[in-house]
């Protein structure tokens, strides 16, 4: 994991919101960081037909707890984007891996700009709205009217209108994102332009949370690595699961090896969409397929398993995939086992064409801990140890479950940090690799292969 200083000017704070022609958006009734808002989402990814946010509505808010077969949570965080002096100036010491997300109110707002105002960026933008030192500053995307009607679904009462900007391709993009009211930008395109947007941003000098997957493959990767590291800037893949609370209980049970020595992974990222050739799932140009979409949840929760329960996760001895590829050629379904040393094996399965429990399940020699259904928006854990009854532990999501990704940003950009401990861009890579590896092995090409 790189850790590098930032460069020793700080963002640029001087420039205030609204300055651009679209400062004001329309009135939404169905708008705001609540419940209604995140139906609203999985209504629109319903339309879409593609989205791992469609498949499980989460209301649980604040107040996260721990105990047995027990859940639920109330509250909502707000308040006004403040501005104090220092922000820069301390290096945050709780860096590692579930430690306590250190919000102060004393911290000014970080400002957000969104690129690719679809499905899945609303929810971002309802976690945005819920955290007290978060703001959106700017929405762009490729037109006007959609940025607006997003702006509008998505206002939250009490907070700033996000200016609103029409961009495409990588050198407007720069252009509008060198604004100094940006200070980190979050993607949200599909996977073949992710690219181009990262580059923007960096080239900007911004913070960058991208969606998953980065890039389409490693190649793409590495020149965009670079020009981070070139520019000292932050980056980030938005891995949102690694960042749940339940995760951190699993990471103690697995740390503290209380299934014993590792057997084995079991995942499956399953749903029926109808076929389209036009959908991103599907478009090989967009870099479609289950695999790159979905399956790269249960590969990187793979690698983080395995992380916890060995301390790092070992390249796999062999890799065997199957695919059903649809018309357009990229994979429709995908299953594969990885093997790895001392026989410890992960089997997966990603689909858009039927069901699964979409549960991940880590088998050790003494017990079994389940993440029994949506291990990627995962709220419920069960630990089972020979002889002994299962323990559930039930940890709701503060707001909707991208509030941790959005944390960890802040952490990081306080601390100086330009990657994330959580969720390194070592890890992205390592996981753009075995996809490119499982694609080869499945006969997955895209055009700019
Ligand atoms: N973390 C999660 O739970 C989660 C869930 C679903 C998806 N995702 C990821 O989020 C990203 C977007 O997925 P999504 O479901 O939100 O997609 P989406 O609803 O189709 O939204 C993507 C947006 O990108 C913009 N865009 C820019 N270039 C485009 C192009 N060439 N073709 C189509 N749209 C383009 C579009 O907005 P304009 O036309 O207005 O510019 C569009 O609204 C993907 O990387 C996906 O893997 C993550």
């Amino acid at each position: 994991m790189g850790r590098r200083s930032l460069p020793t000017r700080g963002h640029p704070r001087q420039a205030r919101r609204g300055q651009g022609p679209e400062g004001a958006a329309e009135v939404h009734p169905g708008g705001g960081s609540g419940g209604q808002g995140q139906q609203g989402q999985q209504g629109q990814a319903g339309r879409q037909g593609c989205t791992e946010g469609r498949s499980q509505g989460r209301q649980a808010r604040c107040q996260a707890r721990c105990q047995d077969d027990s859940s639920e949570g109330g509250g909502k965080s707000s308040g006004q984007a403040r501005r104090p002096q220092g922000r820069r100036q301390s290096r945050c010491a709780r860096l590692s891996a579930g430690a306590e997300p250190p919000v102060s109110e004393a911290q000014p707002a970080l400002r957000w700009a969104v690129v690719g105002p679809g499905n899945i960026a609303g929810r971002f933008v309802q976690a945005l709205q819920g955290l007290p030192d978060q703001e959106l500053s700017l929405i762009l995307g490729r037109d006007l009217a959609r940025a607006r009607s997003f702006a509008s679904a998505h206002r939250a009462a009490g907070r700033h209108e996000p200016r609103l900007q029409q961009a495409a391709g990588e050198a407007q993009l720069r252009a509008a994102l060198s604004s100094p009211d940006i200070d980190a930008v979050y993607i949200a395109t599909p996977h073949a332009q992710h690219g181009e947007a990262v580059a923007a941003a960096l080239q900007a000098g911004k913070a960058v949370l991208c969606e998953k997957p980065l890039v389409p493959g490693l190649a793409q990767a590495r020149p965009l690595l670079a020009l981070a590291q070139a520019r000292q800037a932050f980056l980030m893949e938005a891995l949102w699961t690694r960042f749940l609370p339940v995760y951190a209980q699993v990471q103690q049970w697995l740390q503290a090896g209380l299934i014993g020595p590792l057997r084995g992974v079991q995942s499956s990222f399953c749903f029926s969409i109808p076929f389209d050739a036009q959908s991103r799932c599907f478009d090989p140009a967009l870099a479609g397929g289950a695999l790159l979409d979905i399956g790269i949840y249960n590969l990187s929760m793979t690698r983080w398993v395995l992380q916890q329960a060995l301390g790092a996760c070992p390249e796999p001895l062999r890799m065997e995939a199957q695919a059903v590829l649809a018309p357009t050629g990229v994979d429709q379904r995908l299953a594969a086992t990885l093997h790895f040393p001392g026989g410890i094996s992960s089997q997966f399965v990603c689909a858009f064409d039927g069901m699964a429990d979409n549960g991940l399940r880590i088998f050790g020699e003494r017990g079994l801990i389940e993440l029994p259904q949506q291990f990627w928006e995962a709220t419920e854990a069960r630990l089972t140890l020979a002889g002994q009854a299962p323990q559930t532990v039930h940890l709701p999501f503060q707001i909707n479950g991208f509030e941790g990704e959005i944390l960890e940003v802040s952490r990081c950009l306080r601390a100086g940090l330009t990657e994330s401990p959580q969720m390194p861009l070592s890890e992205t890579l390592a996981t753009l690799a075995w996809m490119d590896a499982l694609r080869t092995q499945v006969g997955v090409r895209y055009p700019f292969d």
